[in-house]
C-alpha cells in the first residue's frame, strides 16, 4: 500500500513541469462518487460532506480536481461558517499546543520555531477559486500567477490570530511555501496587505526545487532549518505534504482544504 502510494507521488513528481502546483493524477475519486450515485439515493451534499471527510484524512489519496456534484457544496463550505470553525478549531488546538510546548522546550538552548505555509494555510485564495469554479476542475497555472501578482489574496483570519500569538510567544516563524523565488516580491506584498507583520524567514522553491514532490521539498527545507538550531514545535498547513516527511515538527497540525491536492 505504502509502496503504491509512493508510485503514484512519483509519477506525480514527473508530471509536473514546474512541480509548484497540484499534480495531475488520474484518481478513483469520480469513479467513487459515481459508484456511490448509482446506489442508495444519497443527495449530493450528504455525500460530498463525506468526500471532504475522506478528503481531509488523507483517505482520498491523491486526487485530480472536485468531483463535479461537489463544486457547490466546496464553495458552500469555503464561504459559509464551516471552514471559518473548522479553522479556528486547528488554531485552538494550535495554540494550546504552543504555550506548553514553549515551556519545556526552553529547558535546551534550540531555537524554537513554527512552521506555516502560505496557500490556503496564512492566505486564503478562495476568492480566486470561486471567481469561476471551474477553476477548480482545471488549473490555470496562467491565471493563478496572475492573481498572485495581485497580492490581494485575504489572510484566514484564524491563521493571523495563531500567528500573532505565536509571534508574542517569542516563537521564530519561518514561512515555507511552494511558491517560486520570482514570487517573493508579490507574496511579500501580499502578507503584509492581510495583516502578517513580520517573519523569520521566507522560503521560496529555488531552481534546484522544480520538479521536486512537496514533501520532498519541504523536508529538505525543514532539516536545513534543524541544521540551523531551530527545534520545530508546530508546523501549520492545508496539504498532508505540507506536513509529513522527515524531520518532523513535533507537532503538525491541518488546515482544511476541499479545493485542491498537492502530492
Ligand atoms: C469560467 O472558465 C471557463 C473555462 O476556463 C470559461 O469557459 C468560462 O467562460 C468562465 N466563466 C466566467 C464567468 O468567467
Ligand atoms: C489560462 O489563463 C490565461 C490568463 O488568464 C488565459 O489567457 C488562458 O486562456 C487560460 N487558459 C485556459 C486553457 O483557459
Ligand atoms: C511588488 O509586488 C507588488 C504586487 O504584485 C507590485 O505592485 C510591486 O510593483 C512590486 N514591486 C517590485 C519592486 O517589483
Amino acid at each position: 500500500m505504502l509502496r503504491r502510494l509512493l508510485a503514484l507521488v512519483l509519477l506525480a513528481a514527473a508530471a509536473t513541469a514546474s512541480g509548484a502546483r497540484p499534480v495531475l493524477l488520474r484518481t478513483a475519486t469520480d469513479d467513487a462518487s459515481a459508484a456511490v450515485s448509482s446506489g442508495a439515493a444519497q443527495s449530493d451534499a450528504l455525500f460530498c460532506d463525506s468526500w471532504m471527510l475522506s478528503v481531509e484524512t488523507g483517505n482520498a489519496g491523491p486526487w485530480i480536481s472536485v468531483p463535479t456534484r461537489c463544486l457547490d457544496s466546496v464553495h458552500s463550505y469555503m464561504e459559509g461558517d464551516r471552514y471559518a470553525s473548522d479553522s479556528d478549531v486547528v488554531a485552538l488546538d494550535s495554540i494550546a499546543f504552543a504555550a506548553q510546548a514553549l515551556a519545556t522546550a526552553q529547558e535546551g538552548n534550540a531555537k524554537p520555531a513554527w512552521v506555516f505555509d502560505i496557500d490556503e494555510t496564512l492566505l486564503c485564495n478562495e476568492p480566486y477559486y470561486a471567481a469561476n469554479l471551474s477553476r477548480l476542475q482545471n488549473f490555470n497555472e496562467t491565471s493563478f500567477d496572475e492573481w498572485v501578482d495581485e497580492a490581494k489574496a485575504p489572510a484566514l483570519s484564524s491563521s493571523l490570530k495563531l500567528y500573532n500569538e505565536l509571534l508574542d510567544l517569542g516563537f521564530h516563524i519561518i514561512l515555507l511555501t511552494g511558491r517560486s523565488e520570482f514570487q517573493r516580491n508579490a507574496t511579500e506584498v501580499n502578507l503584509k496587505f492581510a495583516g502578517y507583520r513580520s517573519w523569520e524567514k521566507l522560503i521560496l522553491r529555488q531552481t534546484s526545487d522544480i520538479g521536486k514532490p512537496a514533501v520532498q521539498y519541504k523536508s529538505e527545507r525543514r532539516a536545513a532549518m534543524e541544521a540551523e538550531g531551530f527545534k520545530i514545535l508546530g508546523n501549520s498547513g492545508d496539504q498532508w505534504s505540507d506536513l509529513l516527511g522527515s524531520p518532523m515538527a513535533t507537532r503538525s497540525f491541518k488546515l482544511p482544504n476541499p479545493m485542491y491536492f498537492i502530492s
